[in-house]
């Protein structure tokens, strides 16, 4: 039998998902790993679903997604994102992921380099190796407030660099980039002559009053930047798979027309529920992010009487703790071993990049009692001794 192909062959497995199969099979786990938001969709869009399909919206969709969807995502990105967008630059795509798989397939040829955030979203290595592509990873440090350093960046830079991976709201560190920093972040890719993919899928999840969420796009004037956006964590709709992408030029057509073989089109079903999440109330996506800074607030303040350090989070669904005070590393053992003898599961920072280690994440996503045992569970293991 001749073999499989050899980039899926050396397709690394993500970490979280091995804790996940792990942790699934005790009951009783508290679970910190996933970024699976602990509410339901809001009803008002459930029932527009259903709605649509007793109306008969079941069959294909346009590639790049009902024009319908794609006039009301304009307006979303001119009054919550400050961005012109016609129809023909919004591509909707089954998932942030899809939307971000899209744009690295349209952009790279094996052999590119793309700059990648550690610790960053852990997806996009193995997405970028997969496409031929080699990750060249810049470091957010936490004693430069999980900014990027635009010296490193620049030492990053060879002849083959041909992207750049940027996400504010950032996962893991829940950093949210000022505005400056983003501004920079445009200027680099100029100099460079790079794409850049910005990762704005937590816009509307910034917890921290005086943190606000800048597009990277708003400074574009080349048309090297593509946003994605998505309805998975905003709207608590990570199931419905509905992520879209806003780029310039040709990128768009070639964005729907590489979407033909890949998955022909989004789910009409999902669009149309999409549809309802942006005309209906505001109130329950408000109430969702409202709890998720009490989350924050209890895990912060949690982490610290128990002897932690927490990075307190100013946008997405996660915390970073850093367990190094303790000698761990917060790999893939440490975590296995924490979910044996405390029954917590968390992600472990191997999996953000070597800039991931020495430090873990806890979700937001879950309820404020499994967020405080867990955090006091995880400091009574590190003080036992356990690494
Ligand atoms: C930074 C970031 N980008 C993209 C995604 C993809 O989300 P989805 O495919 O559900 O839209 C996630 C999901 O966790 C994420 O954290």
């Amino acid at each position: 039998m001749p073999d499989v192909a050899r980039l899926v062959r050396e397709y690394r497995r993500s970490a979280i998902r091995v804790l996940f199969d792990e942790a699934s099979r005790t009951e009783g786990t508290l679970r910190l790993e996933v970024g699976e938001p602990s509410f339901v969709t809001p009803q008002h869009i459930i029932e527009q679903a259903f709605q649509a399909a007793r109306q008969g919206h079941t069959g294909y969709g346009p590639n790049g997604g009902l024009l319908s969807l794609r006039a009301l995502l304009s307006e979303k990105l001119s009054q919550v994102n400050g961005l012109t967008a016609g129809v023909d630059e919004i591509v909707v795509c089954p998932g942030g992921m899809n939307a971000l798989y899209n744009s690295f397939a349209v952009l790279i040829e094996p052999g590119d380099e793309v700059l990648l955030p550690t610790p960053g979203f852990p997806n996009m290595d193995e997405m970028v190796r997969l496409l031929g592509g080699v990750p060249r990873f810049f470091r957010l440090r936490p004693d430069n407030g999980f900014l990027p350093d635009f010296d490193e960046l620049g030492s990053l830079i060879s002849g083959k660099t041909k992207v750049m991976f940027s996400n504010s709201p950032s996962n893991p560190t829940g950093r949210v980039f000022p505005e400056a920093v983003v501004r920079a972040i445009v200027e680099f890719a100029d100099r460079h002559d790079l794409w850049l993919i910005s990762d704005e899928v937590y816009d509307q999840l910034v917890l921290d009053p005086s943190a606000v969420h800048v597009p990277a796009a708003r400074f574009d004037t080349a048309g090297r930047v593509i946003s994605i956006f998505s309805f998975s964590k905003v709207y608590a709709m990570t199931g419905w798979r509905v992520g879209y992408a806003v780029a310039r030029g040709d990128i768009p057509q070639l964005m729907r027309s590489t979407q033909e073989p890949q998955v022909s089109c989004p789910s009409t079903i999902s669009q149309k529920a999409a549809e309802a999440a942006l005309t209906g109330p505001r109130q329950p996506i408000e109430a969702m992010r409202e709890a998720y800074v009490e989350r924050a607030t209890l895990a912060v303040k949690t982490a610290e009487a128990a002897g932690l350090r927490a990075y307190e989070p100013q946008g997405t669904i996660y915390m970073l703790l850093d367990v190094s005070d303790y000698g761990s590393d917060g790999g893939l053992d440490f975590a296995l071993e924490l979910l044996r003898a405390q029954q917590v599961s968390i992600a472990p920072g191997s999996v953000f990049g070597p800039g991931g280690a020495g430090t873990v994440r806890v979700s937001l996503a879950a309820s404020e009692a499994t967020i405080e045992n867990g955090i006091k569970r995880i400091a009574v293991h590190l003080q036992q001794g356990r690494r």
